[in-house]
């Protein structure tokens, strides 16, 4: 058999196909140029996405640098303690007057010809006005992203003014978001620094990884089979496909991957000793049922952009249609002994980063896909437990821990948001 690419979509819903035992993508959403820009500007400018959290800038002068889709911002805490999401280019000459990841600053000075704005985006000084114009620069204050929200301290921006609510794009997820926060004894979740890589990849690929329960057995073999000899238990006769846990598809295209709560342990795997404190304090605060949903294993996927998992967050970063960068913080939680979160940060570092002994395996599957694509194939099959995924009125659907739940979810959710048509108001 001849393989050809002999279908030729006409339009961007034909990129998703979907019957009652169906679901396919199309190989253009993952190699097509104009639906990369496409995407970056209705699902990432036009839509809300996951900018930083409050952690990160918990005092008046603090900012960290992220980009809306690819432009690029800086998010600041004013001396007012407002949060502000400003675009990141002088409004003279266009540099970017922040190079840091991160810092504290009340003003900032482009660096080209000096001119000063405050952290709240306020022009506050040209360098020799004087050869300026009359009133000149009064108009010329840091572009800034037209919507800001927060939920949880997890802080969202837009840069189209007609959004509809935060509340709205949350609506179906926020009983989630609360498990992850009600992780802390007290206060909020406080994240590190990220761990900052990429890989030559479309940014879609590690958005849909991280709630595929289909993949680790195979993918993640041989690190499993380190931890076993190792004498870590839970990777000692697991069976090549976990077949207890859920998965969980929500209207807007978020999902879970949830491996419920271990007798002993939640989702914790090496707090040992420290576990039965910690879980005594949190059934105080919450009671037993909750207690155990709050620390049972889950992936929460907040479309399109961030990752909460039991110990990092992960914000999935699109560079251009084949490069995508990853940041990845570790967190520490609240009201817990400094060793608690010094035990979890180990176990972030032997698994989830680069140079831990799973992560850098989902990598290389991201690049490898992007070369099979090269061999122009036309559909890539989702339809991994469709027949018996159920569903609720609210649209929530819930499948087995290896269904294709959530990477229909979301594709629905792209489907619609890149099928929309009036998207001039950004
Ligand atoms: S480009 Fe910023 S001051 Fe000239
Ligand atoms: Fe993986």
């Amino acid at each position: 058999m001849v393989a050809t690419a002999n279908f030729k979509p006409t339009s961007v819903s034909d990129l998703v196909q979907e019957g009652p035992t169906d679901f396919r993508v199309h190989s253009d959403v993952y190699t097509d140029q104009a639906i990369f820009e496409q995407e970056i500007h209705q699902i990432f400018e036009n839509g809300w996405v996951y900018v930083a959290h409050d952690s990160e800038i918990a005092n008046p002068g603090d900012y960290v640098t992220r980009r809306i889709g690819t432009k690029p911002v800086i998010v600041t805490r004013g001396r007012e303690e407002q949060i502000n999401v400003l675009l990141n280019v002088c409004r003279h000459r266009a540099n970017a007057i922040c190079r840091e990841q991160q810092g504290n600053t009340l003003s900032f000075r482009c660096p080209y010809h000096s001119w000063t704005y405050a952290n709240t985006g306020e022009l506050l000084g040209v360098a020799d006005r004087t050869r300026y114009p009359k009133g000149f620069g009064s108009d010329l204050d840091l572009l800034k992203a037209a919507k800001v929200g927060s939920y949880q301290g997890l802080i969202f921006a837009s840069l189209n003014g007609n959004v509809p609510d935060l509340d709205d794009h949350l609506a179906g997820i926020k009983h989630q978001i609360d498990y992850w926060a009600d992780r802390s004894l007290e206060g909020c979740n406080t994240l590190l620094l990220p761990h900052r890589y990429g890989y030559s990849g479309n940014w879609k690929f590690q958005a849909e990884n991280g709630v595929d329960g289909y993949h680790a057995s195979f993918v993640h073999e041989s690190a499993f089979d380190s931890f076993a000899t190792g004498g870590v238990s839970r990777y000692l006769n697991r069976p090549s496909i976990k077949s207890d846990g859920t998965t969980r598809g929500f209207p807007g295209g978020h999902s879970t991957l949830e491996g419920g709560y271990v007798e002993g342990r939640g989702s914790a795997r090496s707090l040992a000793d420290m576990f039965e404190d910690y879980m005594s304090k949190l059934t105080d605060r919450h009671g037993e049922d909750r207690a155990h949903e709050v620390v049972s294993a889950r992936h929460l996927f907040i479309f399109p952009n961030v990752y909460l998992f039991d110990d990092l967050v992960r914000i999935v970063q699109p560079i251009s249609l084949e490069e995508t960068e990853i940041y990845s913080h570790p967190f520490r939680l609240g009201g817990v002994p400094e060793e608690f979160n010094a035990r979890r940060l180990y176990e972030v570092t032997r698994q989830l980063s680069t140079t831990g002994m799973v992560n850098p395996a989902d990598l290389e599957m991201f690049a490898a896909n992007q070369t099979g694509l090269h061999a122009d194939m036309d559909w890539l099959e989702l339809c991994r437990g469709i027949e018996m995924e159920e569903v609720s009125p609210s649209g929530e659907r819930v499948g087995q821990h290896s269904d294709e739940t959530p990477q229909r979810a979301f594709y629905r959710a792209w489907q619609q948001v890149m099928s929309q048509t009036s998207f001039e108001n950004c």
